[in-house]
């Protein structure tokens, strides 16, 4: 079994989880969100449910990984021998795979953007960008730049193919020469890097609307969708339900401690979540726009920002746009070669393929329904799966549906199936102070009752709208 790999310490454990964690959602949809939904008052019911429902889950999935030394399907077939809980596990293998293919499609468009910033070849489109906000039509050649680009047949699918193929290479470094070597650089990087933007976008005039937007406590903005947004945020965020905390738990040392771990990821990534925050909606007030979510807000709204910075001062406008987006680029790396490792460690644990081979036929998988995902922008706009684009469908069916209900899977298995004596052990093993004892007492309870119930609230709503 020594040859899965081992992260090298607790910290480099973290640090691979959290490059998982944080990823476009952190940037692209949580500071819109917290907005709309009252600001301060959205964040403390995120930082509820991250405590009462994200943690207890992010425990039970890293449990079942770390106790077994196994990815999904192993561990739950070693924990419920002769059992059918090991075919809803491979349900899990599955699901980070369909993400991947579309998340390498956006992750080919950060690396288009990438090149556009180091070009500097924002602001390039029809109209100049004072004579778009005169015309009250902001950002309107930044649209229209963008829709061709995500539109046309070649472009996409080339950055998409270069984005798929810089996870390979990482991931086939292995565990330790690969993925740890990456993230525990790539995701201290990040953070220095979002940090950077932010002071620049605090020092905008105007800034101080955008800052209130975030963080001006609203409760009458907090409505029950809010609520729920907050819930399905966190939970999206965390990265839960996809099998890719248990694969990565399981290349943690024995002795590491996972509540720290947990809690230390769960914070990080809400503590990104906000300077991202801080660095996006200040440039967004700043420039007069109406604040959105969605790849609109990086791929047209801050290129627009770009070039109305670049009329002013050409230098500055080119650093910063290079730093955004090779932040996009870090924070959407960081999260898919997780997706691709859940894959890859099934093939090589259970089918005992060499790594290469395993990254090999994943990929090509992923690359091909990737292309189907790009071109459904485009020439296959047309194909339509139950009203949705094919894009569109791969992204509802594995975040409101199949994530959903493979956190289920985990709290269920956690809670109900798996010894007891196996959570106890890694939380507070023999000996442990009355204090950690009791806190595995709640943990437990929230494992066992909390979370599957929290979870099926969201599921029911995600079915319903
Ligand atoms: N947490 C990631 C983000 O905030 C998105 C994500 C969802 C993810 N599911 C995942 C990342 C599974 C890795 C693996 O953008």
């Amino acid at each position: 079994m020594d040859n899965r790999g081992t992260f090298g310490s607790r910290f480099t454990a973290t640090m691979a989880m959290a490059g998982s964690a944080i990823g476009l959602g952190n940037i692209w949809r949580f500071p819109y969100i917290a907005g709309k939904y009252g600001g301060g008052a959205f964040i403390i019911v995120y930082l509820l449910s991250a405590v009462f429902i994200c943690v207890p889950i992010f425990l039970s999935e890293s449990i079942i990984g770390k106790s077994t030394r196994l990815g999904t399907f192993g561990a739950m077939r070693t924990l419920a021998p002769g059992s059918r809980w090991k075919w809803l596990g491979l349900i899990t293998v599955i699901t980070p795979l369909i993400i991947l293919s579309y998340y390498s499609v956006v992750g080919g468009w950060s690396v288009e953007y990438l090149f556009k910033a180091v070009a500097q070849a924002f602001g390039t489109g029809a109209a100049g960008a004072a004579a778009e906000s005169v015309a009250g039509a902001a950002g309107a050649a930044e649209r229209a730049e963008f829709a061709s680009f995500i539109s046309s047949t070649w472009k996409p699918i080339i950055a998409h193919s270069i984005f798929l193929l810089a996870n390979a290479l990482v991931v086939l470094g292995g565990v330790k020469k690969g993925i740890e070597k990456f993230t525990k650089i790539t995701t201290p990087v990040l953070f220095v890097l979002i940090v950077v933007i932010m002071f620049y976008a605090i020092s905008l005039p105007g800034a101080q609307a955008g800052i209130n937007y975030l963080v001006d406590a609203d409760f009458s903005k907090l409505t029950a969708e809010g609520v729920l947004s907050a819930m399905g945020q966190a939970f999206f965020s965390l990265s839960l339900g996809v099998g890719t905390i248990l694969t990565y738990a399981s290349y943690m040392r024995k002795e590491d401690n996972i509540l720290a771990t947990g809690c230390f990821t769960a914070g990080f990534d809400l503590i990104f979540a906000m300077i991202a925050g801080f660095a996006i909606m200040p440039a967004v007030f700043a420039a007069g726009i109406e604040p959105g979510a969605g790849p609109g807000l990086i791929f047209e709204t801050l290129p627009y920002i770009f070039t109305v910075m670049g009329e002013q001062s050409p230098v500055l406008s080119g650093c910063v746009s290079i730093l955004f987006f090779l932040t996009i680029l870090f924070a959407a790396l960081t999260s898919s070669i997780s997706m691709l490792e859940v894959g890859v460690s099934y093939l090589v644990d259970e089918k005992n393929w060499s790594r290469g081979k395993a990254i090999l036929i994943v990929c090509t998988g992923c690359w091909l329904l990737g292309i189907l995902c790009s071109l459904s922008f485009g020439p296959l706009s047309g194909v339509n799966i139950m009203g949705n684009s094919i894009f569109d469908f791969c992204d509802k069916l594995a975040s409101n549906f199949l994530m959903v209900l493979g956190s289920l899977l985990f709290v269920l298995f956690a809670g109900w199936k798996m010894k007891k004596s196996i959570l106890a052990d890694e939380i507070a093993p023999d000996g442990s102070s009355s204090v950690k004892i009791a806190l595995f007492k709640i943990l437990y309870f929230l494992i066992r009752y909390v979370a599957p119930l929290a979870i099926i609230v969201i599921f029911i709503t995600n079915l319903l709208m």
